[in-house]
């Protein structure tokens, strides 16, 4: 027992500071590219039990949701009703199948695994979790993934692992990485799988909604909203209409929580809501200081119509933190014109660096530390009316240029779209630079 234990840990510090050293590359996406050279991808062929098995089952699991409405559209879910071409009743979980969907049109495929510069795993690892997560296996969740690696490493081709030991592939699982991140043999302490502490997966590269507050092989990609426009026209509609709203709400708060005694800043963000609301907005250019939309018992989820007209409306819309630090409801504001506020830094600005650049936070979103909210009793609304109006509308046009960068477009889009570089884009972009830098540092080793 002792050797194994002492080589784990030397295994677990290699790669903590290979890993801390490999994110440390940030992703400079380069205009729209058509050549191919560096950017093959092969799709790594799976039997159908590691993905179109799965969603067959998607009733088994009442514990979490019987989500087989969402597969609707390859993930994209129903549309929002019979006329809408750019809106659907999108699950983010099913960014798995959205994304398995786009690569298949990526334009850089290659049959031949010894050609590309990066092979994608169409896994849908967050639908295979649910057995663990909800269902009988719940006691044997550092089971997750051993068959999957079994199958990599000893299927039909081998030699597609073997020539990098994984370092090439790259997954999307579409959870946050917490629900994967379970010590081996802790069941059943804790939620969650094992996944991602599997040593047999250090290598591979895992498209997650959410990451874990330090480097580690996952990074994290926008939550899928709503709005999956077919083509150019549309999208630049919805521009339009986001650009000429009317915003007659300071601040929005769509969500649930907050309602128990404990100090918490969604608690701080009711009271103040509720507090304002009966004041007077009169001389600061709004209707209303606050609105609040109440999401409680996922009444939102699949409903983007009662949060996206409020943030139509709204200058600022909060995004506080709840279970975990991230939401999707950050995405959702963006698309809707809406100035995110944000209250810690893993919501955002140390997630998703590959979308929404670190640098640029300032010019396009508000922070406030929870601290000073929950505990110092700073008023969110005096820290954002003291925000002069042409500062706001400069970075609502910020906002307006992050756009493309967090929306999934929708499958089959037209040419024209396609020259706005959407989420998927720039995931798979970033993905190859990172495996390209990682097999460098290998290779210079
Ligand atoms: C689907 O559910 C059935 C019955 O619950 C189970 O036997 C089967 O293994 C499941 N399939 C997958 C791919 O998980
Ligand atoms: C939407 O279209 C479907 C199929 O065409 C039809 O069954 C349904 O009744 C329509 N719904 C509405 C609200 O029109
Ligand atoms: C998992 O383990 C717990 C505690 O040992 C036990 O109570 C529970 O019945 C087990 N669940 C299953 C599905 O085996
Ligand atoms: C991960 O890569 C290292 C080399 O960087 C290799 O020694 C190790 O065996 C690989 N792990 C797996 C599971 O292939
Ligand atoms: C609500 O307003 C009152 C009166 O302006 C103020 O004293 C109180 O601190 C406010 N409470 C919160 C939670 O903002
Ligand atoms: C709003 O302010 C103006 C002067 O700035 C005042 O005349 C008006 O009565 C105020 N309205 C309300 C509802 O307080």
């Amino acid at each position: 027992m002792q050797p194994l234990m002492t080589k784990n840990f030397i295994t677990l510090l290699f790669y903590f500071v290979f890993c801390l050293f490999t994110l440390s590359v940030t992703c400079r996406d380069s205009d729209l590219e058509t050549d191919c050279t560096n950017r093959w991808i092969h799709i790594r062929r799976l039997p159908p039990q590691f993905n179109l098995d799965l969603l067959s089952n998607c009733s088994e699991y009442p514990l979490f949701d019987d989500f087989c409405p969402y597969l609707a559209n390859h993930g994209l879910g129903k549309k929002t009703h019979n006329k809408s071409h750019s809106w659907y009743r999108t699950d983010p979980f099913m960014l798995e199948l959205i994304f398995h969907r786009r690569m298949l049109e990526y334009p850089c495929l290659t049959s031949d695994p010894s050609l590309a510069n990066a092979i994608y795993v169409p896994y849908y690892g967050g639908l295979d979790s649910l057995r663990f997560l909800y269902g009988p296996e719940v006691n044997s969740s550092y089971q997750h993934g051993l068959d999957l690696y079994e199958y990599l490493v000893h299927g039909d081709l081998p030699d597609v692992w073997s020539r990098h030991y994984g370092h090439d592939h790259f997954m999307v699982m579409a959870r946050p990485a917490w629900d994967f991140s379970q010590p081996l043999n802790s069941d059943p302490l804790y939620f969650g799988t094992s996944f991602l502490e599997l040593p047999e997966f250090y290598n591979v590269t895992a498209l997650t909604l959410e990451g874990r507050a330090y480097p580690w092989q996952e990074q994290a990609i926008p939550y899928p909203t709503s709005f999956h426009p077919p083509n150019l026209a549309f999208f630049e509609s919805w521009v339009n209409r986001v650009r000429r709203s009317r915003r007659t709400a300071l601040m929005l708060f769509a969500g649930g929580g907050g309602i128990s005694a404990n100090p918490n800043v969604r608690r701080s963000i009711r009271l103040e809501c509720d507090n304002v609301t009966s004041l007077s907005a009169n001389g600061t250019g709004y209707d209303k200081l606050c609105d609040f939309v109440d999401c409680s018992n996922g009444v939102c989820q699949h409903d983007p119509i009662r949060f996206m007209k409020p943030m139509l409306q709204a200058s600022f819309c909060l995004q506080p933190p709840g279970d975990t630090p991230t939401r999707r409801s950050t995405f959702d504001g963006i698309l809707a014109g809406c100035i995110p506020v944000f209250f810690e830094d893993l919501s955002a600005k140390k997630q998703y660096g590959w979308h929404l650049p670190e640098e640029k936070y300032e010019e396009f979103s508000v922070f406030i530390s929870k601290e000073d909210v929950v505990f110092k009793g700073l008023s969110i609304v005096d820290v954002l009316t003291s925000i002069p109006r042409s500062q706001v509308r400069r970075m609502r046009e910020k906002v307006l240029e992050m756009m493309p960068r967090v929306m999934y477009i929708k499958h089959g889009s037209s040419l024209g779209l396609r020259t706005k570089k959407d989420a998927f884009d720039i995931a798979v972009e970033c993905t190859l630079e990172r495996i390209k830098s990682r097999l460098q540092e290998i290779a210079a080793q």
